[in-house]
Parts: C-alpha cells; sequence; structure tokens
C-alpha cells in the first residue's frame, strides 16, 4: 500500500536488534487517516472471505482492528495479555515474544470468541509470527475458524509471514520490509 509505505520511509526509524519504529503515526501517536485508509485496504483484500468477527490483541492491534470492523459493521474482540481476575470461561494461551525473550499469557472469553466465528485478525507488526500462533490456538480452542490475517507491517526477514502462508492461512499485509540492516529501510515493491 503506497500511503503506508511512503509514510514508513518518511517517519519510520530503525533500532538495534531489526525493530522498526512507527511511534510516529502508529504505535505512539495515531495517524486516524491514515489508519482509516489501511482498514479500506483491508476490506477490499478481504472482500470475498465471509467474516463475522475481527480479532486483535492488545494494545496496538486495537486501533486498525476497529477501523475495521466499523467499516465491516463487525464486532472487534481483543484477547487480553493480563488474565482479569473476574473473567471466567476463559481462553488462554502462552505467546513467545522474541523481542522480550519472555513467555506471557494472552486470554480471550469463550462468550466472544465462539464455535462457528469466522474470524478475521487484524495486528500492527508480523516479525515472527509468535503472537498469531497464539491467535491460532485460542481460535482452535474456540471451535471458531480462521479467515484471514491482516497485518498493517510484516518484517519479511523474521518469516512469521512464511509460516502462516505454509499453514495455508491467507495472510494480507499492507507493507512488507525486506530488511533493516546497516539502518536502512528496505520495503518490498
Ligand atoms: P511476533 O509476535 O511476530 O513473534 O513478534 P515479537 O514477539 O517479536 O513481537 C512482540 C511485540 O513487538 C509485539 O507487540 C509486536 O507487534 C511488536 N513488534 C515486533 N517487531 C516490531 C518492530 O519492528 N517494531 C515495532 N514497533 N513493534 C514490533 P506487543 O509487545 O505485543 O505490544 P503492543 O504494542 O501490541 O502492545
Ligand atoms: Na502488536
Ligand atoms: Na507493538
Amino acid at each position: 500500500m503506497k500511503a503506508l509505505k511512503e509514510r514508513i520511509l518518511r517517519d519510520g526509524k530503525c533500532f538495534e536488534g531489526g525493530i522498526l519504529k512507527v511511534d510516529n503515526f502508529i504505535n505512539h501517536q495515531m495517524d486516524p487517516v491514515l489508519m482509516k485508509s489501511m482498514a479500506v485496504e483491508f476490506v477490499r483484500r478481504f472482500a470475498s472471505t465471509d467474516i463475522n468477527k475481527v480479532m486483535t490483541i492488545e494494545a496496538s492491534g486495537i486501533a486498525p482492528a476497529i477501523m475495521v470492523g466499523y467499516l465491516l459493521e463487525l464486532p472487534v474482540v481483543f484477547a487480553k495479555k493480563k488474565r482479569p481476575s473476574t473473567m471466567e470461561n476463559m481462553l488462554t494461551t502462552m505467546v513467545y515474544s522474541f523481542t522480550k525473550d519472555r513467555s506471557y499469557e494472552v486470554c480471550v472469553s469463550r462468550d466472544y470468541l465462539c464455535p462457528g466465528d469466522r474470524v478475521l485478525f487484524i495486528d500492527d507488526f508480523l516479525a515472527n509470527g509468535n503472537a498469531a500462533k497464539g491467535v491460532i490456538d485460542l481460535v482452535q480452542q474456540a471451535g471458531a475458524e480462521l479467515v484471514g490475517m491482516g497485518f498493517l507491517i510484516e518484517k519479511a526477514f523474521q518469516h512469521g509471514g512464511d509460516y502462516l502462508r505454509q499453514q495455508g492461512i491467507h495472510v494480507e499485509s499492507l507493507a512488507i520490509i525486506e530488511s533493516l540492516e546497516n539502518c536502512e529501510i528496505k520495503i518490498r515493491e
């Protein structure tokens, strides 16, 4: 997606360890106009997919997910990273975070992820795909179906996307970063 690629080149910043900071328009300050355009692009790319629910993981996935849910007029459920003391009827999975080198629990209520749901998962970044694997596990536990995964930014050099596509999942990424070597942002054409 042209507008996103241009914005990454303009405002994105490279950090040690293959990290791309996009705090100017996604992860700290947010640009709702660009966010809406990105949601419109997801709706276009998943137009032939039968979806009844949008899902994400807190926190940074919520903004793009709610824009997509708004356009599709579908509910948006976000998996939580801290088990709420009062939440019953919960599905949980463990996610290993590469950037933090530790595992954390992710959970969602069976009340909002239900058997037969046709789930479109939306998130800001796809890196190694560990968060995505956790979502696949939650969706399976719920007896729901994962019909697609949409990411604003995929880092191709971390290969989470390869894994998901090999699983036969319909993956759409609006910008694919080939490399961040030598602090130079290379985006796939
Ligand atoms: P993975 O899920 O694909 O395996 O990735 P990883 O464990 O490395 O990612 C952990 C967190 O870091 C995720 O957010 C992910 O979105 C984010 N992340 C991964 N690579 C980058 C990057 O290059 N730039 C930025 N800005 N973020 C990246 P999170 O910690 O779960 O938090 P939240 O921001 O959604 O709350
Ligand atoms: Na995220
Ligand atoms: Na993040």
